[in-house]
């Protein structure tokens, strides 16, 4: 069964809106944990538009489960990891002008940058994880360059506009983690998972976790942040879960 790793971005973005120190991202990643959590994931964006390198020293310190930091490749961000040494990176692509991750990391252009980071990552004790779009040949090489880890870019099946597309790109993904996991890939799979899309994932057996932010925090602002990750997970699981105030 897959589990969650929930991504608490968003919690900091709310309080960079007034630059002050609420809503605290490492309250959330503790809220999440003791519902159930498997995991945290931050972002360390190059312009620190949201989380902080205080928040990831904070995450480091205090988490129970596992800190997944996602970064740029480049020299500043293996730097910070590997004085943090978080338990896994994903590394994946940055443009200072999106308002959130555009697609996987094209592992074929940036092959070289790419191994080096790997090499530095693994020889740190940390786990290298790269996030990519479903894609054979991206994953061919995610096994060249010594990955540990595929995050599987579930984006373009969440934004499918019709059924025949969303029916193509899952198929691509299941091609795609297929072949990871015949490469001794571990696979990892996110962006813009919900709690309606993400049933049709469910049965993609060599997903072993689930990364999620946005409809997650979304939910937490009418539900409550405990509450919204309790759903997500009941959900992974295929379980029930007992509605809020009975
Ligand atoms: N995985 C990666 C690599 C991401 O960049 C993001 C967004 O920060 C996510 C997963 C989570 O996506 P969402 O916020 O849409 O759930």
């Amino acid at each position: 069964m897959a589990g969650l790793s929930v991504n608490v971005d968003h919690v900091a973005t709310i309080r960079e809106a007034r630059r002050i120190n609420e809503p605290d991202p490492v309250t959330a990643a503790a809220m999440s944990e003791l519902a159930g959590a498997d995991g945290i994931i931050v972002h360390l964006r190059e312009d620190r538009r949201h989380i902080k390198d205080r928040d990831l020293w904070l995450l480091k310190e205090t988490i129970k489960t596992k800190l997944n930091l996602e970064m740029a490749s480049t020299e500043e961000m293996v730097k910070i990891a590997l004085e943090v040494k978080p338990h896994m990176v994903t590394l994946v692509p940055e443009k200072r002008e999106e308002l959130t991750t555009e697609g996987g990391l094209d592992l074929i252009a940036n092959k070289e940058r790419v191994t080096e980071s790997v090499a530095l990552l693994r020889e740190g004790g940390i786990l290298a994880s790269l996030f990519i779009d479903p894609d054979i040949d991206q994953i061919k090489t995610a096994h060249r360059v010594s990955a540990d880890f595929v995050e599987v870019h579930t984006g373009r099946f969440c934004d499918a506009e019709d059924r025949v597309e969303e029916e193509k790109e899952l198929e691509r993904i299941i091609t795609s983690v297929r072949m990871a996991s015949k490469l001794r890939l571990g696979v990892n799979a996110g962006h813009g998972l919900n709690y309606q899309n993400i049933k049709r994932l469910l049965g993609v057996n060599e997903i072993e976790e689930f990364s999620i932010g946005h409809s997650i925090i979304s939910r937490a602002v009418f539900v409550g942040l405990d509450q919204a990750v309790r759903e997500m997970i009941a959900l992974i699981r295929c379980e029930t879960i007992r509605p809020l105030n009975t």
